[in-house]
């Protein structure tokens, strides 16, 4: 196959209901504990990548501005220039549709496009797990964009890979930002803290497989309280483990979501929480107009996004 040189991919976030909190190998960068995601539509990050002869270093240019992170995404490009022998810089140009301050993890939806469209421009006849694998050097949640639906990224492999399909169990995704200052702790290196420091690091080792397991089983079984119940309870142990580190997203305006969440009828929503102040509320589709009714009108909820659950990466 000859390298057509340039390439562009479109891909969209992920919002893990069981969370990957944790290396397993920092250099490497796989995950400690196995986790489950749910792509989404709407939203999403378009990648293109251009292999460049005579170019001197890599550039990455995100929404028209030098974009920061260039040591992971070159890390990236290095691959797949040692895979394809190629060994042309490359123009990393890409564009996300969604205000970052939605605290919907653009390196997730990012280093899924940055990784396909890289293989393919350098004429790499990869699979899609091949290539999921390669997204996760750069960022582990990416494996999982690489995907639609439900996907999963297991803590023993390298590449995640499709679950189920979304009519296991249609949701509705409420994204509550609570905040246009979104500048916290990035995950790379509060997940290091975390492994490093939190005296509940361990514990969460040992829960995050079982309540993982579980989740599995009620997702396949479309049982939305079960599923609202693990994912819950994966939440608040992440984020306990973090914060007995030192690191807290939850704001005031995060918990007052949460507590709107719980006063809605039974079985209508659940809710998680990442890297980030804001709160993503999983919701039955027929209920999700009046419970982003509900969230709006939370003292200090700025905006609410209205997402569904969407498709894998994809060239154009
Ligand atoms: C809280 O994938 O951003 O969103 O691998 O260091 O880039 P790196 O971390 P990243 O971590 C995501 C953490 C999370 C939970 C999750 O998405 O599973």
């Amino acid at each position: 196959m000859t390298a057509p040189l340039r390439a562009t991919a479109v891909t969209h976030p992920n919002i893990a209901l069981s969370k990957y909190w944790g290396k397993r190998d920092v250099v490497e960068n796989t995950p400690a504990v196995p986790s489950l995601s749910v792509t989404l539509s709407g939203f999403e990050t378009t990648t293109t990548v251009s292999f460049e002869p005579g170019r001197g270093q890599d550039e990455f240019v995100l929404g028209g501005r030098p974009g920061p992170g260039s040591l992971r995404i070159t890390s990236v490009l290095d691959k797949v220039r040692a895979a394809s022998g190629m060994v042309h810089r490359a123009l990393v140009t890409s564009e996300n549709n969604f205000p970052t301050a939605s605290g919907l993890a653009s390196s997730a939806s990012g280093f899924a496009a940055l990784a396909l469209a890289a293989v393919h421009a350098a004429g790499l006849d990869w699979d899609l797990a091949r290539t999921s694998a390669l997204a996760r050097s750069g960022s582990a949640s990416a494996a999982r964009s690489m995907f639609g639906g439900y996907v999963e990224l297991p803590a023993e492999g390298l590449s995640a890979a499709p679950f189920a399909a979304p009519d296991v169990l249609p949701l509705s995704v409420l994204v509550a930002v609570v905040t246009e200052d979104a500048k916290d702790r990035g995950s790379t290196d509060a997940m290091k803290e975390t492994m490093q420091r939190s005296p509940y690091y361990d514990a969460w080792l040992r829960m995050a497989p079982r309540v993982h397991a579980s989740l599995k089983r009620a997702l396949l079984a479309g049982d939305f309280d079960q599923v609202g119940a693990l994912t819950e309870e994966s939440t608040w142990a992440m984020h306990a483990s973090a914060m007995a580190a030192g690191i807290v997203y939850v704001r005031e305006t995060s918990l007052a979501v949460i507590r709107e969440v719980k006063r809605l009828e039974h079985g209508v929503a659940f809710f998680t929480m990442d890297a980030g102040p804001h709160v993503k509320v999983f919701a039955r589709p027929e209920h999700a107009q009046s419970v982003a009714e509900r969230l709006e009108r939370v003292p200090g909820v700025l905006r609410v996004h209205r997402l569904t659950i969407g498709s894998g990466a994809r060239l154009v």
